[in-house]
């Protein structure tokens, strides 16, 4: 029995991937631009264990079995990984021997937080491991083949998706822009407003916008190859304002794109769309962009701000957004935020006088930064004893 255990990383979406020109291949319709976040507070985990005397591969998920079927995007990320281990030589493993799979996210699954990404990132990561086939960009086309944004974490820091023209979908591939050290006080705030299972998942609405949305194409052709570059140079720059505003706008774009999906998707609720107006009304009074939001295919709000700026941004969603559970250790959760009294006087006046919303309007904040791309963990057997899920 040979066993491996990676951690993989969540990535969230700067400039959004929405729509696809092959299904099957999971080829996008758009270059796309991410940002990885660290893996200590938000991955996905997986140990595979390969033995001869296995009788059938099989996976579970956070603790439950779930089918390993012919034609699934599981079989065909293993299937990918077998042809890229015949073509290396890999001894270590045969490609004959079957498999058992324990992955866990230590996250709400399908809430909009890109669990997805970080899941079939980590089962390509640890597979490629187990085979002995070195991380490249042809990897990158495998894992985007279990879900698209995938692809994007497989690197850290900042990655482009690049669409690629090819109908085999070989130019398909992410690269990375920057390591996570190029721009290390890049943080972000996540808004949990709701972390249940979302109603209309990525892979259906981004169908149905190909479809029936005339602005899809507009963005396809004009707006983003025109950000693409301009994000590129935000992120070398270490520019926060344009990064801050290309990655609202592309937010809204992606969600005015989902409204002109017919029958509509929505995915912000209210309370997203407050929290939005905030981060607007925020900048303003700080004279210039301090935060950038970004929503995806969910309502939980993703917040961008610089680590000197963060304790004054908490103390102002705090003063909007006030909540019954402040002080509890669950309400704040991740890296730890220094205390209020380190803001000047004059910025916390300006914030007090911001409209306060009602109570509890989000559950929970997610603490966390920028960070590195899938590490296996050696001598980690907490998701499997003897080819068989541990309970946990
Ligand atoms: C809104 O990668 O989950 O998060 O390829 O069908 O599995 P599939 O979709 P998925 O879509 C992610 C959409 C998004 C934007 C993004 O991450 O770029």
């Amino acid at each position: 029995m040979i066993s491996v255990t990676c951690v993989a990383p969540v990535n969230i979406a700067l400039i959004k991937y929405w729509g696809k020109r092959h299904e099957e291949l999971i080829l996008p319709v758009n270059d796309s631009i991410s940002m990885t976040l660290s893996t200590d507070e938000l991955c996905a985990k997986t140990t595979i264990t390969a033995s001869e005397t296995f009788e059938k591969n099989r996976m579970w998920l956070n603790g439950d079995e779930v089918p390993f079927e012919e034609g699934s995007r599981l079989m065909r990320c293993l299937k990918e990984v077998h042809r890229l281990a015949l073509a290396n030589g890999s001894q270590k493993v045969l490609p004959s021997w079957k498999i058992h799979i324990a992955s866990v996210n230590n996250f709400p699954t399908a809430a909009g937080l890109a669990s997805s990404a970080a899941g079939y990132a980590c089962l390509v990561y640890s597979l490629a491991r187990l085979y002995e086939i070195p991380l490249n960009e042809e990897l990158t086309t495998v894992a985007r083949q279990g879900s698209g944004s995938a692809c994007r974490s497989l690197y850290g820091g900042f990655v482009q998706w690049h669409r690629g023209v090819l109908d085999n979908g070989s130019d398909s591939v992410a690269k990375q822009i920057a390591p996570s050290n190029h721009w290390p006080n890049m943080h972000v705030l996540i808004l949990v407003v709701n972390d249940e299972r979302k109603k209309t998942a990525s892979t259906k609405g981004m169908q149905q916008a190909v479809k029936t949305s005339q602005l899809i194409k507009y963005r396809v052709d004009k707006v983003v190859p025109e950000r693409i570059p301009k994000l590129r140079e935000a992120i070398k720059a270490r520019d926060f304002h344009a990064f801050a505003e290309i990655t609202i706008k592309d937010s809204n774009q992606f969600h005015a794109i989902a409204l002109d999906t017919y029958p509509p998707c929505v995915y912000m609720n209210d309370v997203s769309h407050r929290i939005a107006s905030f981060v607007h009304a925020y900048n303003e009074i700080m004279g210039s962009l301090k935060a950038a939001y970004t929503f995806d295919a969910g309502p939980n709000a993703c917040l961008y701000v610089l680590e000197e700026n963060v304790p004054q941004l908490l103390y102002a969603v705090q003063k909007v957004f006030p909540s019954d559970s402040k002080d509890s250790p669950a309400y704040l959760r991740g890296l730890s935020v220094p205390k209020v009294d380190n803001i000047e006087v004059a910025q916390k006046n300006k914030i007090d006088l911001l409209d306060v919303h009602s109570k509890n309007a989000f559950r929970y904040i997610i603490h966390t930064k920028v960070g590195e791309g899938p590490k296996e963990l050696s001598a980690d057997n907490s998701l499997m004893k003897n080819g068989l899920p541990s309970v946990h």
